[in-house]
Protein backbone atom coordinates (compact mmCIF):
# COMPACT_ATOMS: atom_id res chain seq x y z
CA UNK A 1 0.00 0.00 0.00
CA UNK A 2 1.34 3.65 -1.21
CA UNK A 3 0.97 6.45 1.30
CA UNK A 4 0.27 10.16 -0.01
CA UNK A 5 1.61 12.85 2.11
CA UNK A 6 -0.06 16.50 1.65
CA UNK A 7 2.17 18.29 1.98
CA UNK A 8 1.77 21.41 -1.00
CA UNK A 9 -0.59 24.07 1.18
CA UNK A 10 0.23 27.63 1.62
CA UNK A 11 1.09 27.21 5.21
CA UNK A 12 -0.50 30.99 5.93
CA UNK A 13 -0.83 30.69 9.31
CA UNK A 14 2.75 29.77 10.02
CA UNK A 15 3.78 32.89 8.57
CA UNK A 16 6.92 34.20 8.31
CA UNK A 17 8.42 30.99 8.66
CA UNK A 18 6.41 29.26 5.80
CA UNK A 19 6.96 32.66 3.30
CA UNK A 20 10.01 30.75 2.02
CA UNK A 21 9.46 26.97 3.19
CA UNK A 22 7.20 24.09 2.42
CA UNK A 23 5.34 23.59 5.47
CA UNK A 24 6.34 19.92 6.18
CA UNK A 25 9.85 21.04 6.19
CA UNK A 26 9.53 22.92 9.16
CA UNK A 27 11.88 21.91 12.06
CA UNK A 28 10.71 19.84 14.63
CA UNK A 29 13.72 18.88 17.02
CA UNK A 30 16.16 19.82 14.66
CA UNK A 31 15.15 17.85 11.50
CA UNK A 32 12.52 18.27 8.91
CA UNK A 33 9.06 16.53 10.13
CA UNK A 34 8.56 15.69 7.14
CA UNK A 35 11.80 13.23 7.33
CA UNK A 36 10.64 11.79 10.75
CA UNK A 37 6.96 11.07 9.06
CA UNK A 38 8.56 9.01 6.06
CA UNK A 39 10.71 7.34 8.80
CA UNK A 40 7.70 6.95 11.28
CA UNK A 41 5.43 5.52 8.35
CA UNK A 42 8.58 3.22 7.11
CA UNK A 43 8.98 1.79 10.48
CA UNK A 44 5.33 0.58 9.91
CA UNK A 45 6.02 -1.15 6.45
CA UNK A 46 5.14 1.10 4.51
CA UNK A 47 7.60 1.86 1.49
CA UNK A 48 6.20 3.40 -1.44
CA UNK A 49 5.30 7.35 -1.11
CA UNK A 50 3.61 10.05 -3.30
CA UNK A 51 4.37 13.71 -2.34
CA UNK A 52 1.81 15.82 -3.32
CA UNK A 53 3.32 19.56 -3.58
CA UNK A 54 2.38 22.78 -4.92
CA UNK A 55 4.54 25.05 -2.16
CA UNK A 56 8.10 25.19 -3.02
CA UNK A 57 8.16 21.44 -4.00
CA UNK A 58 11.90 22.14 -4.92
CA UNK A 59 13.02 22.37 -1.49
CA UNK A 60 11.17 18.93 -0.72
CA UNK A 61 12.11 16.76 -3.82
CA UNK A 62 15.91 18.28 -3.57
CA UNK A 63 15.81 16.81 0.18
CA UNK A 64 14.14 13.62 -0.47
CA UNK A 65 15.54 12.86 -4.03
CA UNK A 66 13.74 9.02 -4.93
CA UNK A 67 13.60 8.08 -1.17
CA UNK A 68 16.58 5.68 -1.36
CA UNK A 69 18.43 7.71 1.83
CA UNK A 70 15.57 6.46 3.74
CA UNK A 71 15.48 3.11 2.02
CA UNK A 72 11.99 4.23 0.49
CA UNK A 73 10.69 4.91 -2.80
CA UNK A 74 9.31 8.07 -3.12
CA UNK A 75 7.31 9.76 -6.60
CA UNK A 76 6.23 13.25 -6.36
CA UNK A 77 2.89 14.95 -7.76
CA UNK A 78 3.44 18.46 -8.96
CA UNK A 79 0.58 20.65 -8.56
CA UNK A 80 0.62 24.06 -11.19
CA UNK A 81 -2.11 25.73 -9.03
CA UNK A 82 -3.11 25.29 -5.53
CA UNK A 83 -5.44 22.60 -5.65
CA UNK A 84 -6.85 21.97 -1.97
CA UNK A 85 -6.47 18.67 0.22
CA UNK A 86 -9.34 16.74 -2.39
CA UNK A 87 -7.76 18.26 -5.58
CA UNK A 88 -4.19 17.10 -4.23
CA UNK A 89 -5.33 13.57 -4.44
CA UNK A 90 -7.53 13.31 -7.41
CA UNK A 91 -3.84 15.01 -9.15
CA UNK A 92 -1.98 12.22 -7.70
CA UNK A 93 -4.80 9.41 -8.93
CA UNK A 94 -2.51 7.60 -11.46
CA UNK A 95 0.48 6.97 -8.80
CA UNK A 96 -1.88 5.45 -6.36
CA UNK A 97 -2.45 1.95 -5.72
CA UNK A 98 -6.38 0.54 -5.42
CA UNK A 99 -5.79 1.37 -1.38
CA UNK A 100 -3.90 4.08 -0.23
CA UNK A 101 -3.09 5.85 2.75
CA UNK A 102 -3.43 9.77 2.78
CA UNK A 103 -1.56 12.00 5.35
CA UNK A 104 -1.38 15.64 5.94
CA UNK A 105 2.01 16.21 6.07
CA UNK A 106 1.75 18.86 8.93
CA UNK A 107 0.47 16.70 11.47
CA UNK A 108 2.90 15.23 14.02
CA UNK A 109 1.79 12.24 15.29
CA UNK A 110 2.94 8.51 16.39
CA UNK A 111 0.23 6.91 15.47
CA UNK A 112 -0.62 3.16 14.69
CA UNK A 113 -1.99 2.07 11.35
CA UNK A 114 -2.63 -1.24 12.10
CA UNK A 115 -5.70 -0.93 13.62
CA UNK A 116 -6.82 1.78 11.38
CA UNK A 117 -6.22 -0.48 8.30
CA UNK A 118 -7.91 -3.40 10.24
CA UNK A 119 -11.16 -1.77 10.49
CA UNK A 120 -11.37 -0.01 6.84
CA UNK A 121 -10.61 -3.66 5.72
CA UNK A 122 -13.29 -5.06 8.42
CA UNK A 123 -16.28 -2.32 7.99
CA UNK A 124 -15.31 -2.54 3.64
CA UNK A 125 -15.89 1.52 3.18
CA UNK A 126 -14.75 3.82 0.77
CA UNK A 127 -12.58 6.21 3.27
CA UNK A 128 -11.79 5.70 6.35
CA UNK A 129 -10.88 8.61 8.68
CA UNK A 130 -8.39 8.60 11.57
CA UNK A 131 -10.09 10.74 14.29
CA UNK A 132 -8.70 12.25 17.19
CA UNK A 133 -10.63 13.57 20.27
CA UNK A 134 -10.21 17.47 21.61
CA UNK A 135 -11.45 18.94 24.77
CA UNK A 136 -12.84 22.06 22.93
CA UNK A 137 -14.72 21.22 19.94
CA UNK A 138 -15.76 24.50 19.13
CA UNK A 139 -12.65 25.60 16.98
CA UNK A 140 -12.97 22.14 15.17
CA UNK A 141 -15.00 20.61 12.73
CA UNK A 142 -16.64 17.07 14.65
CA UNK A 143 -18.36 13.64 13.47
CA UNK A 144 -21.38 12.39 13.86
CA UNK A 145 -21.84 8.82 14.03
CA UNK A 146 -23.64 5.73 13.82
CA UNK A 147 -22.35 2.93 16.50
CA UNK A 148 -20.71 1.05 13.57
CA UNK A 149 -18.53 4.06 12.92
CA UNK A 150 -20.07 5.27 10.06
CA UNK A 151 -20.15 9.20 10.00
CA UNK A 152 -23.49 10.63 9.02
CA UNK A 153 -21.99 14.21 8.89
CA UNK A 154 -19.51 16.88 9.96
CA UNK A 155 -20.27 19.63 11.82
CA UNK A 156 -18.38 22.75 11.76
CA UNK A 157 -17.55 24.48 14.68
CA UNK A 158 -20.54 23.15 17.03
CA UNK A 159 -20.62 24.84 20.46
CA UNK A 160 -19.41 22.67 23.13
CA UNK A 161 -22.75 22.38 24.77
CA UNK A 162 -24.30 21.52 20.70
CA UNK A 163 -21.57 19.28 19.65
CA UNK A 164 -22.66 15.92 18.77
CA UNK A 165 -19.23 14.72 19.51
CA UNK A 166 -15.76 15.90 20.49
CA UNK A 167 -13.88 14.02 17.74
CA UNK A 168 -12.07 15.08 14.43
CA UNK A 169 -10.48 14.35 11.35
CA UNK A 170 -6.88 13.85 12.40
CA UNK A 171 -5.58 14.35 8.76
CA UNK A 172 -5.08 10.73 8.23
CA UNK A 173 -7.31 8.25 5.89
CA UNK A 174 -7.31 4.99 4.33
CA UNK A 175 -8.83 5.19 1.03
CA UNK A 176 -10.00 3.54 -1.87
CA UNK A 177 -8.91 4.58 -5.54
CA UNK A 178 -12.27 4.09 -6.67
CA UNK A 179 -13.77 6.83 -4.44
CA UNK A 180 -11.44 9.72 -6.87
CA UNK A 181 -14.05 9.35 -9.12
CA UNK A 182 -16.40 11.61 -6.78
CA UNK A 183 -13.45 14.65 -6.73
CA UNK A 184 -13.81 16.94 -9.97
CA UNK A 185 -10.46 17.19 -11.63
CA UNK A 186 -8.33 20.73 -12.57
CA UNK A 187 -9.97 22.90 -9.73
CA UNK A 188 -9.42 23.70 -5.87
CA UNK A 189 -11.98 21.19 -4.11
CA UNK A 190 -11.39 20.60 -0.11
CA UNK A 191 -11.75 17.47 1.10
CA UNK A 192 -13.32 17.93 4.68
CA UNK A 193 -15.87 20.65 2.98
CA UNK A 194 -16.69 18.99 -0.04
CA UNK A 195 -15.62 15.81 -0.79
CA UNK A 196 -16.44 13.82 2.54
CA UNK A 197 -19.54 15.22 2.93
CA UNK A 198 -20.30 14.15 -1.19
CA UNK A 199 -19.69 10.75 -0.55
CA UNK A 200 -21.31 10.77 2.57
CA UNK A 201 -24.63 11.78 0.37
CA UNK A 202 -23.73 9.12 -2.44
CA UNK A 203 -23.22 6.25 0.22
CA UNK A 204 -20.22 5.44 -0.46
CA UNK A 205 -19.20 4.60 3.10
CA UNK A 206 -17.34 6.99 5.45
CA UNK A 207 -16.40 5.55 8.11
CA UNK A 208 -14.27 7.11 11.37
CA UNK A 209 -12.43 5.23 13.71
CA UNK A 210 -10.22 6.51 16.38
CA UNK A 211 -6.58 6.79 16.33
CA UNK A 212 -3.92 6.18 19.19
CA UNK A 213 -0.66 7.89 20.23
CA UNK A 214 0.41 11.63 20.08
CA UNK A 215 -1.05 13.73 17.68
CA UNK A 216 -0.57 17.45 17.06
CA UNK A 217 -1.09 19.34 14.00
CA UNK A 218 1.73 21.93 13.29
CA UNK A 219 -0.29 24.25 11.08
CA UNK A 220 -0.12 27.44 13.89
CA UNK A 221 3.08 29.34 15.94
CA UNK A 222 1.48 27.91 19.13
CA UNK A 223 1.19 24.51 18.16
CA UNK A 224 4.53 24.40 16.48
CA UNK A 225 5.99 25.54 19.90
CA UNK A 226 3.78 22.78 21.87
CA UNK A 227 5.02 20.13 19.45
CA UNK A 228 8.54 20.92 20.93
CA UNK A 229 7.71 21.14 24.07
CA UNK A 230 6.17 17.77 24.23
CA UNK A 231 9.17 16.86 22.21
CA UNK A 232 11.40 17.89 25.75
CA UNK A 233 8.78 16.70 28.05
CA UNK A 234 9.02 12.94 26.45
CA UNK A 235 5.39 13.28 25.93
CA UNK A 236 6.29 12.91 22.20
CA UNK A 237 8.80 10.70 21.23
CA UNK A 238 10.63 10.98 18.01
CA UNK A 239 14.25 9.47 17.07
CA UNK A 240 16.62 12.37 17.77
CA UNK A 241 20.60 12.58 16.83
CA UNK A 242 21.59 14.37 19.61
CA UNK A 243 22.63 12.54 23.34
CA UNK A 244 21.59 12.89 26.63
CA UNK A 245 24.24 14.83 29.06
CA UNK A 246 22.44 15.01 32.24
CA UNK A 247 18.79 14.74 32.26
CA UNK A 248 16.69 16.76 30.38
CA UNK A 249 19.72 17.82 28.64
CA UNK A 250 20.50 16.40 24.50
CA UNK A 251 23.59 17.92 22.94
CA UNK A 252 24.69 16.90 19.53
CA UNK A 253 28.17 15.92 17.78
CA UNK A 254 30.90 18.31 18.12
CA UNK A 255 29.07 20.69 20.25
CA UNK A 256 31.18 23.34 22.25
CA UNK A 257 29.70 24.61 25.90
CA UNK A 258 31.71 27.10 27.35
CA UNK A 259 32.53 27.23 31.08
CA UNK A 260 30.07 29.15 33.02
CA UNK A 261 27.39 28.19 30.90
CA UNK A 262 24.09 27.55 32.46
CA UNK A 263 21.99 25.12 30.98
CA UNK A 264 18.40 24.93 32.00
CA UNK A 265 16.50 21.74 31.44
CA UNK A 266 14.76 20.46 28.92
CA UNK A 267 16.93 21.98 26.30
CA UNK A 268 17.82 20.33 22.71
CA UNK A 269 21.19 21.54 21.30
CA UNK A 270 22.17 20.58 17.88
CA UNK A 271 25.16 19.11 16.03
CA UNK A 272 28.46 22.15 16.09
CA UNK A 273 27.10 24.48 18.14
CA UNK A 274 29.19 26.72 20.23
CA UNK A 275 27.68 28.89 23.26
CA UNK A 276 29.87 31.36 24.74
CA UNK A 277 30.42 31.90 28.18
CA UNK A 278 28.10 33.14 31.32
CA UNK A 279 24.99 32.04 29.21
CA UNK A 280 22.03 30.53 30.25
CA UNK A 281 19.79 28.53 28.06
CA UNK A 282 16.69 26.78 28.73
CA UNK A 283 14.44 25.64 29.79
CA UNK A 284 12.72 25.15 26.80
CA UNK A 285 15.29 25.46 24.18
CA UNK A 286 15.69 23.99 20.85
CA UNK A 287 19.12 25.26 19.41
CA UNK A 288 19.40 24.33 15.51
CA UNK A 289 22.78 22.57 14.11
CA UNK A 290 25.73 25.20 13.65
CA UNK A 291 23.95 28.12 16.02
CA UNK A 292 26.70 30.53 17.28
CA UNK A 293 25.64 31.72 20.56
CA UNK A 294 28.04 34.76 22.00
CA UNK A 295 29.01 35.14 25.36
CA UNK A 296 26.09 36.25 28.45
CA UNK A 297 23.35 35.42 25.73
CA UNK A 298 20.09 34.26 27.43
CA UNK A 299 17.69 31.88 25.48
CA UNK A 300 14.69 30.14 26.62
CA UNK A 301 11.59 29.10 25.37
CA UNK A 302 12.74 29.27 22.25
CA UNK A 303 13.21 27.32 19.16
CA UNK A 304 16.30 28.54 16.71
CA UNK A 305 16.88 26.66 12.99
CA UNK A 306 20.15 25.90 11.83
CA UNK A 307 22.62 28.47 11.49
CA UNK A 308 21.94 31.31 13.66
CA UNK A 309 24.20 33.68 14.98
CA UNK A 310 23.65 35.28 18.41
CA UNK A 311 25.95 38.29 19.87
CA UNK A 312 26.77 39.02 23.07
CA UNK A 313 24.01 39.69 25.77
CA UNK A 314 21.55 39.01 23.06
CA UNK A 315 18.13 37.67 25.03
CA UNK A 316 15.35 35.63 23.69
CA UNK A 317 12.38 34.62 25.15
CA UNK A 318 9.53 32.26 23.57
CA UNK A 319 10.88 32.90 19.99
CA UNK A 320 11.20 30.86 16.39
CA UNK A 321 13.79 31.57 14.62
CA UNK A 322 14.30 31.28 11.03
CA UNK A 323 17.55 29.91 9.71
CA UNK A 324 20.50 32.01 9.43
CA UNK A 325 19.85 34.80 11.23
CA UNK A 326 21.93 36.78 13.00
CA UNK A 327 20.61 38.90 16.25
CA UNK A 328 22.23 41.47 17.18
CA UNK A 329 23.38 42.00 21.16
CA UNK A 330 21.04 45.04 21.76
CA UNK A 331 18.53 42.53 20.91
CA UNK A 332 15.61 41.30 23.29
CA UNK A 333 13.38 39.57 22.06
CA UNK A 334 9.97 38.15 23.04
CA UNK A 335 7.79 36.07 21.22
CA UNK A 336 9.30 37.30 18.04
CA UNK A 337 9.00 34.69 14.83
CA UNK A 338 11.23 35.58 12.49
CA UNK A 339 12.72 34.29 9.16
CA UNK A 340 15.70 35.66 6.64
CA UNK A 341 13.66 37.21 4.35
CA UNK A 342 10.49 37.83 6.29
CA UNK A 343 12.17 39.90 8.90
CA UNK A 344 10.35 39.45 11.98
CA UNK A 345 6.90 39.29 13.20
CA UNK A 346 5.06 38.96 16.61
CA UNK A 347 3.77 35.19 16.93
P1 LIG B 1 -2.92 27.25 6.20
O1 LIG B 1 -2.77 28.14 5.00
O2 LIG B 1 -2.24 27.82 7.40
O3 LIG B 1 -4.33 26.82 6.46
O4 LIG B 1 -2.10 25.94 5.88
P2 LIG B 1 -2.26 24.81 4.76
O5 LIG B 1 -3.26 25.17 3.72
O6 LIG B 1 -0.89 24.48 4.31
O7 LIG B 1 -2.72 23.62 5.64
P3 LIG B 1 -4.09 22.85 5.80
O8 LIG B 1 -4.22 22.54 7.23
O9 LIG B 1 -5.19 23.56 5.14
O10 LIG B 1 -3.76 21.56 4.98
C1 LIG B 1 -3.57 20.28 5.54
C2 LIG B 1 -2.46 19.56 4.78
O11 LIG B 1 -2.78 19.49 3.40
C3 LIG B 1 -1.11 20.26 4.89
O12 LIG B 1 -0.11 19.28 5.06
C4 LIG B 1 -0.98 20.98 3.57
O13 LIG B 1 0.39 21.04 3.15
C5 LIG B 1 -1.77 20.10 2.63
N1 LIG B 1 -2.43 20.89 1.59
C6 LIG B 1 -3.36 21.87 1.75
N2 LIG B 1 -3.72 22.37 0.56
C7 LIG B 1 -3.01 21.69 -0.38
C8 LIG B 1 -2.93 21.74 -1.81
O14 LIG B 1 -3.58 22.54 -2.48
N3 LIG B 1 -2.08 20.89 -2.40
C9 LIG B 1 -1.31 20.00 -1.72
N4 LIG B 1 -0.49 19.19 -2.41
N5 LIG B 1 -1.35 19.90 -0.39
C10 LIG B 1 -2.20 20.74 0.28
Amino acid sequence: MKALLLAGGLGTRLRPLTENLAKPMALVGNRPWLEHLIVHLKQQGIVDFVIAVKHYPEMIQRYFGDGQAWGVNIEYAVEKKLLGTAGAIKNAETLLSDRFLAVNADIVHQVSLLPLLDFHVKHKGGVTIGLTEVDDPSQFGVVEQRDTGEIIRFVEKPDKESAPSNRINAGIYVMEKEVLKWIPQGREVSIERETFPLLIERNVGVYGTLIDGYWMDLGTKNRYRQVHWDLLDRKLSLPLREKEHGTGILIGEESEVAQGVLIVPPVLIGRRVKIGERSVIGPYAVIGDGCELGKGVRCSETIMWNGCKVRDAAQLKNCIIGYGLELEASHILHEAVMNRTAGGGQG
